[in-house]
C-alpha cells in the first residue's frame, strides 16, 4: 500500500479561513477583533521562527497581535508582572508564552499564572482537567490540529488502537485525552516502554511526538495504518524530517503526514480558533 498524503497545509489554510471569516462578521457586528498577545523570552532561534509565523498568521486573520519580546536575562518576577497585565486587559483575549524559557525561570509558574479563560495554548491546569474530563474549552493546538487531520481521514476513530510515542505535556499526554475522547484505544508509551516496536505495530493509528529524527522505522507500522508525525527535527545536512522514517513507512500506511506541510502549520491554526474561541467566551 502507498499512503494517501494528509496535507496539513492545504487544511490549515482551510481553518484559517474559516476563522478569518468569523473574525471579519464579529468586527461588522461592531465586536472587538480578538487579540493574541505571543510572550517571547530570549533569542532560541526555532522559538523565534515560530513566534514571527504565528504573529503574522494573527494578523492575517483579522486578529490584534500583542508582541512582548524580553531578553534571556528577564526576571522571573518581570514574567509574571507582564502575565498579570495581560491578564487585566480587555483587549487581549489569549496569551501564549512561548516555550523553552530559560532555565532561571520555572515554565510552571508561568503557565499558571495565565488567566485560564485566555489560556490558548490549553496548558493550564484548568484547560488540562477539562480536557481530562471530557468537557474541553482552549485545547492544546498541536492534539487539537492532530484530531482535525483524523477527521480529514474520513474514518471513524471509534474502536480503534491509537498508539501515541511520547508522554510530553505539549503532545503526548493531551495526545492520548483526544484519542480517548474519541473512543479510540489508547497506549502511551515512552523512553521506558518495553518493546516498543512490537507495540507501534497494534497501532491502527500511531501518533508520533518524540523529536528524534526518523526514529520510528517503516517496518514498525502496520498495514494501513493511519500515521500522524508531529517531530520537526534538523538532520545533520539541514534538511527538516519528521520522527517517522517518512519514504518506508508511506509503504505501508494508509494515510501519512509528510514534515515539513503536516502537523506543523495546524498548530497555528487551531491556535487562532482557540483565540477566537476566547474572544467568543469573553462575549459571555
Ligand atoms: N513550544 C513548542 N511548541 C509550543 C506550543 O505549542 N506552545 C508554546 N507556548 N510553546 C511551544
Amino acid at each position: 500500500m502507498s499512503a494517501r498524503i494528509l496535507d496539513g497545509k492545504a487544511v490549515a489554510l482551510t481553518v484559517t479561513q474559516e476563522v478569518a471569516a468569523k473574525v471579519a462578521s464579529r468586527v461588522a457586528g461592531g465586536r472587538a477583533p480578538p487579540g493574541l498577545a505571543v510572550v517571547q523570552v530570549g533569542e532560541n532561534p526555532a522559538s523565534q521562527v515560530y513566534v514571527r509565523n504565528k504573529r503574522r498568521t494573527t494578523e492575517a486573520v483579522g486578529m490584534r497581535s500583542f508582541a512582548h519580546d524580553f531578553p534571556a536575562s528577564l526576571a522571573e518576577a518581570e514574567l509574571l508582572a507582564t502575565i498579570d497585565r495581560l491578564n487585566a486587559n480587555p483587549d487581549v483575549h489569549g496569551i501564549l508564552v512561548q516555550l523553552p524559557l530559560p532555565k532561571h525561570v520555572d515554565p510552571q509558574k508561568v503557565v499558571e499564572r495565565i488567566d485560564p479563560a485566555k489560556d490558548v495554548d490549553g496548558f493550564h491546569p484548568y484547560n488540562v482537567g477539562r480536557l481530562v474530563l471530557k468537557s474541553p474549552t482552549l485545547r492544546p493546538c498541536t492534539p487539537y490540529g492532530c484530531m482535525r487531520l483524523l477527521a480529514e481521514t474520513g474514518e471513524p476513530l471509534a474502536g480503534k488502537h491509537a498508539v501515541v510515542i511520547g508522554q510530553s505535556n505539549i503532545v503526548g499526554r493531551p495526545m492520548a485525552m483526544e484519542l480517548l475522547m474519541a473512543r479510540c484505544t489508547v497506549t502511551i508509551c515512552h523512553s521506558a516502554t518495553r518493546d516498543l516496536p512490537g507495540i507501534v505495530r497494534q497501532g491502527d493509528v500511531v501518533v508520533a511526538g518524540v523529536g528524534r529524527a526518523n526514529f520510528v522505522q517503516g517496518d514498525w507500522i502496520r498495514d494501513g495504518a493511519i500515521v500522524i508525525d508531529v517531530g520537526i527535527n534538523r538532520t545533520d545536512e539541514g534538511k527538516l524530517v519528521g520522527d517517522v522514517d517518512f519514504a518506508a513507512a508511506k509503504e505501508r500506511a494508509s494515510w501519512i503526514t509528510p514534515v515539513p506541510g503536516g502537523v506543523g502549520p495546524m498548530t497555528i491554526a487551531m491556535l487562532l480558533a482557540n483565540t477566537l474561541r476566547a474572544a467568543e467566551l469573553a462575549d459571555g
